[in-house]
This record gives structure tokens, sequence and C-alpha cells, in this order.
């Protein structure tokens, strides 16, 4: 089982039109999705969901679209709150704040103190997120505690750096699932998939749905694990455990 699934929520768009609807209607359709995918993540078990809501380059589709997720962001989580409460979820959100209105900022800052304290699943959005961002601004972090002598250049190292990317605190990330067909991470965690199990899958974000996680959780049992080593390795090391 992995502690901890990613997942690239693609393919509202492409749902909406195969039922000769806006593209409105299959972000909403979708949203319904991300609520069977929590119920069934804390089903089976998993310490950390990390959903891809919103990416960086979002913000270059058409206003009316932007906005209308904007808005679904803040009434989804406005409505959910009480329920992640109920569910002892911490929720967070990792992304870009500075680019979202101070009314959803202030919203996400009183989901994430008031869940702050639960000791469930942690659930994290990905809005205004890009994994490139999330590198730029760790940099930026770890020039100013070189700046502030709190750390010395020479000190920088795998290590060090990464504390400064979003979720350092959490495990790290072993299942990144996408939907909706495409082949590529569209910028989404970068560093943090280093070591992930890919897992892609055709169905369209909305028809995705707690058997459709289930049998991305049955793909992952079969997978084997190395990190550079050899299977031969790997199984003195199960012999011996
Ligand atoms: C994913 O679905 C939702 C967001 C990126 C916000 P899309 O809107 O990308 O759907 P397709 O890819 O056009 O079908
Ligand atoms: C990635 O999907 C972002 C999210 C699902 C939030 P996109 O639909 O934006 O990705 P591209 O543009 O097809 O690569
Ligand atoms: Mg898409």
């Amino acid at each position: 089982m992995p502690r901890h699934v990613a997942i690239i929520m693609d393919g509202n768009g492409r749902w909406a039109r195969q039922q000769g609807k806006p593209r409105q209607a299959g972000h909403k359709a979708g949203a319904e999705s991300v609520r069977a995918v929590i119920e069934e993540s804390v089903t089976a078990g998993i310490e950390v969901l990390t959903l891809f809501a919103f990416s960086s380059e979002n913000w270059s589709r058409p206003e009316k679209e932007v906005s209308f997720l904007m808005d679904l962001f803040l009434r989804a989580l406005t409505r959910e709150v009480k329920l992640l409460q109920e569910q002892g979820i911490r929720f967070r959100v990792i992304g870009n704040r500075s680019n979202l209105s101070s009314k959803l900022v202030d919203t996400i800052v009183a989901a994430e103190k008031r869940t702050a304290g639960n000791s469930g699943m942690v659930l994290q959005l990905a809005v205004s997120y890009g994994g490139r961002w999330d590198i730029v601004q760790a940099a930026q972090k770890t020039a100013r505690l070189v700046a502030d002598g709190q750390l010395s250049a020479d000190d920088i190292d795998e290590n060090s750096f990464s504390q400064q990317l979003s979720f350092s605190d959490l495990p790290e990330v072993d299942l990144f699932i996408r939907t909706g067909g495409e082949l590529r991470i569209s910028n989404f965690i970068l560093w943090q998939a280093a070591y992930a199990e890919f897992y892609f899958s055709d169905t369209l974000w909305p028809d995705f749905s707690a058997d459709s996680l289930r049998l991305a959780l049955n793909d992952y049992a079969n997978r084997e694990r190395r990190f550079g080593r050899t299977s031969e390795q790997l199984g003195v090391k199960n012999a011996k455990a």
C-alpha cells in the first residue's frame, strides 16, 4: 500500500464535451469524483493524498474558466470543511498563493487552521502549483538562509535543499496517478516525483471512481521498487528482514 498518492485530475473538459455540455459542467462533475476518491483513500489507509487541481499554467486559460474554477474551489472548500473535520482529515493547500484572491486565501487558511490538529489522512490540494515554481521558491528560501548566515553554501545538499520544498515534512510520493489519458507530468511535482511509481489511466476524471482508485492501488502492489538496486539485492534484504 502506498503511503502517499498524488493525482493529476485531468479530463474534465473532454468529459463535458462528450456529454455535449460546457467545460464548466465537467469541472463540477470532477468535484464529485474528488469526494469519492477522498473516501476511498481514507478507507484504504493512505496517509497522504495530494490532488492537482490547478497548475501555474492553467492561469493561461480563458478568464471565464479561471474565475469559474476559483469560485468552485471557494464554494467546495466552504461546503466540505465540516466533513473534512468530521473525518479527522488534515487539510492543506500547496502552490503560489500570491495569485489567489484574498477571500480564497482566507478560506484556505481557516480550513488549514481548523483541521491542523487532526491525526487522520493529510489531504493536500495543489492550487496555482507548478513543480518549477516549487523548486525556485525552495532556492529562494535556501539563498536567504545563506545570506542570513544560517547555512553555508557548502552545506547545500539534497537533504537541506529538499527541506525548503513544499510538503518536505510528509512521506515521499509513492504513487503518481494521471487520469484523462495524457502521458505527461504537466509541471506537477518534479523533484518529489523522483522515485514515484507512475500510473496512467485513460479514464476521464469525472468518471474516476473508488473502483478506479482500487485498480491503481492493485497495480502499485505488483511493482518492484528497486531505488537503483538490483532485484537480487532486494531479495537478500527481504530474506534477511
Ligand atoms: C482538468 O481537466 C482540470 C483542470 C486542469 C483545472 P481539464 O480541464 O484539463 O480537462 P481536459 O484536459 O480539457 O479534458
Ligand atoms: C494538468 O492538466 C493540471 C491539472 C490537472 C490541474 P492540464 O490539462 O492543464 O495539462 P496539459 O495542459 O494538458 O498538459
Ligand atoms: Mg487537461
